[in-house]
């Protein structure tokens, strides 16, 4: 069945598109399903595109029990592969097949299978064809009816795209459902769920005043959990009609919670399904980051029904149409739901973290790839994340009435099609009155561009200097060092060094060449550079800033992110100092910190940011050659100055950041503010740091608190704290152990400890009773979060790479897509 494993798939490429040769309108299925044998019955009406060619299915390995065509069985059919081929004399037939299927069995939680009883699909991007034979691509377009029979005690709720239509009584204790999705979707997009599951039922009324009827659909001991996740829903439907006009388009909109679920949440035309831990929360067992990470996944797969669902993909070399896209809006989104200054620090951290190791690594590839082997593996950071930049930088270019109107003439232009990401720059261009010719190279190579800044200042006048290069594609212009010069939409503002003032307002410069020259005149002070305000592209920037400067701008600059920019700079220069030469001046980073805590009247969620450390992982970036052990002691020095010389000013942060729980931007502020100065407390080694972790955690009436209070505890090494860290993993094991996402948290609190022995302490995990590679949230809480823990995962005795390699060997066997996931640590140096 399985095509032998020495040899490699088959290369598909983006030049070699070809339009289907036939195409299905209308597709009936019929499920009797059962967890261990499913029949699926599909009755497909076909029209012919292309003269002559045959019909070709996509299957996986299934053996048809029966074809028909107009009605009659037919056996002149063949396998070609894993394709069905059945010749057809006119150009329109009804063709029929039968297939079986054992959902019990799928352990790779890709086509139809069974999550704790419940039995559900995902089909994106190619898993409609582990279901039925099918033309198993985003540009076949059908209607779809769904019909399923099912054992009415344990699958009493039977759920599948589009509105419900008939229901009844099938006999021997089954019952049946049928559904109806009036709008053509390609197969990615079929989903059915069946279980004995509650609803959390709501209501949106859209803008032209229909009526929705919304569901989050769980077992009952979840329901209490739900309101959160339906909250957001109708925060994002409002939202999405305010900001980009679009109205929801069913009568209702299912989302249903499953425990083993591959990704983050799957966009199914009026059915979402999610992963549980992007739906379930309460204060007791959800941190803020939870429910700030649920909010926007629901807004984002929402947010698809229009940027995906309605304006689909041609191919899947466009991923990024719809991905990058959608990631931008339910940026946006969060954006608009709190801080957005705070939102956008953490999306760039996410960027660094994520995407520009990929971009810098033997994976690299454009946001629109010219080829793949397995297409499940381009759901990655740069089609998602940078995907989303690339959005970013031309709104910004564009601005936002001129962004609006582009985005409606997309919509309009293309809804009910299959579309390109050039369809979608070139209604930019048309929309903006821009021309993006140049621009468009965002879409051809990958890597970061380095953008180098340096200012002069001489009699009156400041010239700023720019060039930027951009590194080979891999795989791409063969021999060539560097990739084309890119379009970078870069915000620039000149501060006076003496006078703080601006000398040259906020402008956006577009570098389009390798090199620019910028002149200033009227300027009579000395000029700090204030670059890439917002972040505005998505490059590194080496500039000839000194630390005094970027100090200054660390307190006066007045974009916050550029301000938090400027922090981070200064301390990562202050970190690589400290790992390349084994010492370091801690000063500037002290000052900058402690004039941050002082500061009247700052935000503290943009506080609590801008006084964090850049990640080991970061510093590792900025060297050539990495030494985790040095980076984590250079690292770890500077925690400990910063905490023994601000001591007092944690202890205010700490004490002076309280408030009574409350999932509000300020609360979440102070609870972030308060946790980042109990973890420089730890650091500080004052006596009573354990003590007060300990107390907090015990006395925590929310998640938050109770969790960093954990980690802080769980990264400690002194040896009188040691009664606190163990006690603190037992009771909270013992209280949450029947709740698999708070497990999760205590399986990915260990493995994420920054304590020396980490590497021992997940050797041991991975025998614990409750650990398991099947269920995909549990293997990416330990081997995830082991994975991105710099020191203990790259330990020189390579103990941490055996490690995770014989773990994803197991887990490639059950689950290939969880553990191509998790490989990227494994590819970065
Ligand atoms: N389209 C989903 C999203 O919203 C991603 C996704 C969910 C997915 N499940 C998947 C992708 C399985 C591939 C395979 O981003
Ligand atoms: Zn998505």
């Amino acid at each position: 069945m399985d095509a032998p494993q020495t040899l490699a798939p088959a290369v598909t490429r983006r030049a070699d598109y070809r339009p289907p040769d036939w195409l299905v309108p209308d597709v009936a299925l019929e499920f009797d399903l059962d967890p261990v044998r499913t029949r699926v019955r599909a009755r497909l009406s076909v029209t012919r595109s292309t003269p002559d060619a045959p019909l070709r299915l996509d299957g996986a390995g299934q053996v048809p029990l029966a074809v028909r065509v107009d009605g009659v069985a037919i056996n002149d059919w063949r396998l070609d592969g894993d394709q069905l081929v059945i010749p057809l004399p006119g150009d329109a037939h009804l063709v029929e097949t039968e297939v079986e299927i054992a959902p019990e069995q799928n352990t790779q939680l890709m086509g139809l299978y069974a999550s704790n009883g419940i039995l559900c699909t995902q089909c994106e991007a190619e898993g409609f064809r582990r279901i039925t034979y099918f033309p198993d691509r985003p540009d076949v377009l059908s209607r779809y009816t769904v019909r399923m029979t099912a054992d009415a005690q344990r699958f009493p709720v039977l759920l599948a795209n589009g509105d419900p239509v008939a229901r009844g009584d099938a006999g021997d204790g089954r019952h049946w459902a049928e559904w109806r999705d009036p709008f053509p979707k390609p197969s990615y997009l079929f989903a059915l769920v069946a279980g004995d599951l509650q609803p959390n039922r709501g209501s949106f009324t859209t803008m032209s005043g229909r009526a929705v009827e919304l569901a989050i659909w769980v077992r009952a001991a979840d329901l209490s959990r739900t309101d959160h996740a339906l909250h957001a829903l109708k925060l994002a439907m409002a939202w999405d009609e305010r900001t980009y006009g679009r109205e929801y388009d069913l009568d209702v909109f299912n989302i249903v919670a499953v425990d083993d679920f591959n990704f983050g949440a799957m966009e199914n035309k009026g059915l979402n399904v999610f992963n549980s831990r992007y739906i379930l929360a309460d204060p007791d067992t959800a941190t803020d980051a939870d429910y700030d990470a649920i909010a926007t996944v629901v807004a984002h797969e929402y947010f698809h029904n229009w940027s995906g669902n309605r304006v689909t993909c041609r191919d899947w070399f466009q991923l990024s149409l719809k991905e990058g896209f959608t990631v931008y809006r339910d940026q946006g989104f969060s954006a608009d739901q709190g801080s957005a200054a705070v939102k956008r620090i953490e999306d760039i951290r996410t960027l660094r973290a994520a995407q520009f190791p990929e971009d810098a690594g033997p994976l690299a590839h454009p946001i629109r790839p010219d080829s793949y082997q397995e297409i499940s593996n381009f759901y990655t950071a740069t089609v998602y994340n940078k995907g989303a930049e690339v959005v970013r930088m031309i709104a910004t270019m564009l601005g936002p009435q001129r962004f609006r109107t582009a985005c409606d003439l997309y919509f309009d232009r293309f809804d009910g099609t299959a579309a390109t990401c050039e369809d979608f720059v070139r209604s930019m261009e048309f929309g903006g009155g821009v021309d993006l010719s140049r621009f468009r190279r965002w879409y051809e190579q990958a890597g970061t561009p380095r953008v180098s800044a340096s200012v002069e200042h001489r009699d009156g006048r400041a010239t700023l200097r720019l060039a930027q290069r951009v590194p080979a594609t891999p795989g791409q212009h063969d021999g060539q060092p560097a990739g084309e010069p890119m379009v970078l939409p870069l915000c620039l503002k000149l501060f006076g060094a003496q006078t703080g003032r601006a000398l040259i307002e906020e402008r956006l410069h577009l570098l389009d060449e390798a090199n620019q020259t910028l002149v200033f005149d009227g300027v009579g002070e000395r000029p700090v550079l204030s670059i890439n305000r917002g972040f505005s592209a998505p490059v590194i920037i080496d500039s000839d800033r000194t630390a005094a400067d970027l100090a200054f701008l660390s307190r006066h600059d007045d974009d916050p992110v550029a301000r938090h920019e400027a922090m981070q700079q200064l301390m990562l220069d202050t970190l690589v100092a400290g790992a390349v030469e084994g010492r370091a001046d801690h000063d500037a980073v002290i000052d900058a910190v402690s004039a941050t805590l002082a500061e009247p009247g700052l935000d503290p969620a943009f506080i609590a940011e801008a006084v964090l450390l850049p990640s080991e992982a970061f510093v590792g970036d900025q060297l050539a050659v990495v030494d985790p052990e040095a980076i984590a002691a250079a690292r770890e020095a500077l925690r400990r100055t910063l905490g023994r010389r601000l001591e007092a000013q944690w202890r205010e942060a700490y004490d002076g950041a309280r408030a009574p729980y409350a999932y509000t931007p300020a609360a979440k502020g102070l609870r972030r503010l308060r946790n980042v100065a109990l973890g420089y407390l730890s650091a500080s080694g004052a006596d009573d740091w354990a003590r007060l972790a300990f107390t907090q955690f015990g006395a925590a009436d929310n998640m938050t608190d109770r969790q960093a209070a954990l980690s802080t505890l769980a990264n400690g090494e002194a040896p009188e704290a040691e009664g606190e860290r163990v006690a603190a993993l037992d009771i909270f094991y013992q209280r949450y152990r029947d709740n698999p996402l708070v497990l999760d948290k205590w399986f990915g609190t260990q493995a994420l400890s920054t304590r020396t022995d980490t590497a021992v302490t997940v050797a041991e995990l991975i025998h614990h009773r409750d650990f398991t590679l099947a269920n995909p949230n549990r293997a990416r809480s330990v081997l995830g979060g082991f994975g991105v823990n710099q020191r203990a995962f790259h330990a020189a005795d390579g103990a941490g790479y055996r490690l995770l390699a014989d773990q994803l060997i197991a887990l490639d066997r059950l689950n290939p897509q969880t553990a191509a996931k998790l490989l990227p640590p494994l590819a970065r140096w």
